[in-house]
């Protein structure tokens, strides 16, 4: 069930049975010249409709994250981390108060993960530092990283997968997307490796935006097998952590 496609008595109804939610959350920010702006938001959320399909409650995506290496390419948008962890916590806050327990963060986006973190560290204390029991659990898995994606990844990529504007992520989009398909050739065919650092200094070290992967491997039909391992993935690990 997708929340912005239920009402309210439905909402209530779903309470009864379940307390756990779903929030995809995903980044704003250029991923190469053949990548969508909104790949990391686009794949958490495909994922995530999945699983609304499997009766799970699926919140919006959080389509906006931590992006200030990419602001040097137009189109890419970021929040600062305060700025995302004081959303987390007021989304948290806001279905929490309703009576919603579980929050499973499904995200798209590696530079994300500290910020979320940060965020989970900051609800607790708001709790510890009252003396008052949450009764929460919080989770933050990357669609990126499940054992199913991992192994499928690999086996189709090696090491061509990089880590931006990667294959991976680039043929789950146009699996989402038929119509987004961009095949241009890419000079280097694999692109540099290195730090991140300041938005400046990403775009002289990596000119065209993507590091260390090839995306010329990226196909609809690879999107096709990673969208089920994806699923898969997501729907195993949401179960164990919604009996937690
Ligand atoms: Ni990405």
């Amino acid at each position: 069930m997708l929340l912005q496609r239920a009402t309210w008595p439905e909402v209530k109804e779903y309470l009864h049975q379940s307390q756990a939610v779903v929030i995809p959350i995903g980044s704003t920010e250029q991923h190469g010249p053949t990548g969508l702006i909104g790949t990391d938001a686009i794949c958490p959320e495909t994922i995530a409709a999945g699983m609304a399909d499997a009766g799970i409650l699926v919140a919006p995506t959080l389509s906006i994250g931590m992006a200030q290496h990419h602001l040097a390419f137009p189109g890419s948008i970021s929040l600062r981390p305060t700025t995302l962890i004081a959303v987390i916590r007021d989304v948290v806050g806001s279905l929490a108060s309703q009576g919603f327990t579980h929050f499973y963060f499904l995200n798209g986006h590696g530079g994300n993960i500290a910020t979320v973190q940060a965020a989970f560290a900051e609800i607790w204390a708001d709790y510890s530092l009252a003396a008052r029991t949450s009764g929460l659990k919080l989770k933050l898995a990357n669609w990126f990283t499940g054992s199913r994606v991992v192994a499928l990844s690999r086996e189709l990529f090696g090491d061509a997968e990089g880590s931006h504007a990667t294959p991976s992520e680039i043929s789950l989009t146009w699996h989402a997307y038929p119509d987004a398909v961009r095949d241009q050739p890419l000079q280097p065919l694999r692109a540099p490796n290195g730090p991140i650092r300041d938005a400046s200094d990403y775009r002289s070290h990596f000119p065209d935006g993507r590091i260390g992967s090839e995306p010329g491997l990226a196909s609809r039909a690879h999107g096709q097998r990673l969208y089920e391992a994806g699923l898969a993935d997501a729907l195993a690990d949401f179960r164990a952590f919604a009996q937690a």
